[in-house]
């Protein structure tokens, strides 16, 4: 796998919990991330994915459906539309971006307090928005191609300490995918990074 990331998982989080209030508290408790990421943290180039992988959009589908999806500014213009059947949050920086059907955020702050009570919010990267959330996400379904991919957006690591994994499954490479792929969900530790029983 990557190195290993320190993360710090006493950041961000409170901060907007003390700034915003209960509902958001509620929501980034519910924060949760899906990436694809090659065995060498690759996850995007030319602003697309760098593989095709039928399983792997399939089981995006599946976990997002009926929910909320936080993505960059670039990610959003490199699926070019709303995607059908979930609310999309956007981040930009420039009070200029609008698009038709979704709701642009300037902060994290501010797409999390878009996110309705009873929706759950999937952070979709990429790499800016990965790194931007990393602190917040409470658990992580990850698709792990299982290649090394030329690429020029790449996951930061982070430490797998913190997290235990809950589901892992093979998914062999056929017709439809590319390269073989594992997925995986990993939810982080209760306690402060410590294992809970
Ligand atoms: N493999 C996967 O699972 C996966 C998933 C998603 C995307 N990707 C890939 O990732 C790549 C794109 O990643 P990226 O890192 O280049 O771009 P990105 O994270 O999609 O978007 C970056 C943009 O988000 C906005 N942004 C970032 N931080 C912000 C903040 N703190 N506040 C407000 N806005 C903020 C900025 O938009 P403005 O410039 O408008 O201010 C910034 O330019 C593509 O290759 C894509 O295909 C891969």
């Amino acid at each position: 796998m990557y190195p290993k990331f320190s993360l710090d998982g006493s950041g961000l989080g409170w901060q907007i919990v003390d700034k915003i209030g209960t509902l958001t508290a509620m929501s980034i408790h519910q924060l949760s991330a899906v990436v694809a990421v090659a065995r060498n943290g690759t996850i995007g180039r030319a602003n697309t994915l760098p593989w095709k992988l039928r399983s792997d959009l399939q089981r995006f589908k599946q976990l997002t459906m009926g929910h909320t999806l936080v993505m960059g500014r670039k990610t959003y213009e490199s699926i070019g539309r709303p995607l059908p059947g979930r609310q999309t949050i956007v981040l930009s920086r420039r009070q200029e971006t609008r698009f038709d059907g979704v709701c642009v955020a300037a902060s994290i702050e501010a797409a999390m307090a878009f996110v309705p009570r009873d929706s759950h919010a999937f952070v979709v990267g990429g790499a800016e928005l990965y790194r931007l959330a990393m602190p917040m996400i409470k658990d992580w379904y990850v698709t792990l191609v299982l290649a090394d991919i030329q690429g020029d957006a790449f996951l930061e690591p982070w430490d797998e300490s913190e997290f235990h994994c809950v589901e892992s499954a093979f998914v062999p490479a056929d017709e439809f995918n590319e390269w073989p792929s594992t997925f995986r969900h990993l939810v982080r530790h209760q306690n402060n990074g410590h294992r809970s029983t």
